[in-house]
């Protein structure tokens, strides 16, 4: 069973809602984390670029792959302005999320996504800044399944998160979302 998009919002909603300014939920935060190549990334790594941040796993039967070509669909449709973003896919499954197997992964949706993994400490750090739900069944085996919340988030060029982004939206109504605030800015 994987959380829909609907369930991860209530449940970000109640937990934020007490710390919302302006309207805008207070999430993310600092994080470190690894690249396909082996190198180690940070927040500030991509600042200059909108973020689209996406969490999930490689052995998601489902959503994640669905998610991914919706975002890499997106990015396709927004043509130039898609050089402003950087769309990363953090894996909520460090222990079968290996760098290569990351790197591997998000090759196949293209349009740059960059897959990161991290140690177990730094997954669950950045997890929960972003408010992301993760329950893994390690019950099931080594196919285990892991729940996990379905939404996007965009954070703006100077590392603020920015919006909060559906993640059952087909590509058109994702790239919409993202030019509605990318279009603002120059
Ligand atoms: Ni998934």
């Amino acid at each position: 069973m994987i959380l829909a998009g609907a369930g991860g919002a209530a449940l970000f909603v109640a937990t934020h809602v007490g710390n919302a300014a302006g309207g805008v939920p207070a999430l993310g935060g600092p994080f470190t984390l690894t690249a396909a190549d082996g190198t180690t990334v940070t927040d500030r790594t991509y600042r200059g670029k909108w973020l689209v941040l996406y969490f999930g796993y490689t052995y998601c039967p489902d959503v994640c792959p669905t998610t991914l070509n919706a975002i890499a669909g997106a990015l396709g449709k927004l043509g130039p302005s898609a050089e402003k973003l950087q769309a990363l896919f953090i894996t909520v499954d460090p222990r079968r999320d290996t760098p290569k197997v990351m790197g591997d992964y998000v090759r196949s949706f293209g349009h740059g996504i960059i897959g990161l993994t991290g140690s177990p400490d730094e997954i669950a750090a950045v997890a929960k800044e972003y408010d992301v739900y993760v329950a893994p069944h390690p019950e099931e085996g080594a196919s285990y399944s892991v729940d996990h919340s379905s939404l996007i988030y965009l954070v703006d060029p100077k590392g603020k998160f920015a919006k909060l982004i559906s993640g059952g939206l087909p590509p058109d109504r994702i790239a919409q979302q993202l030019h509605q605030i990318i279009g603002q800015s120059s």
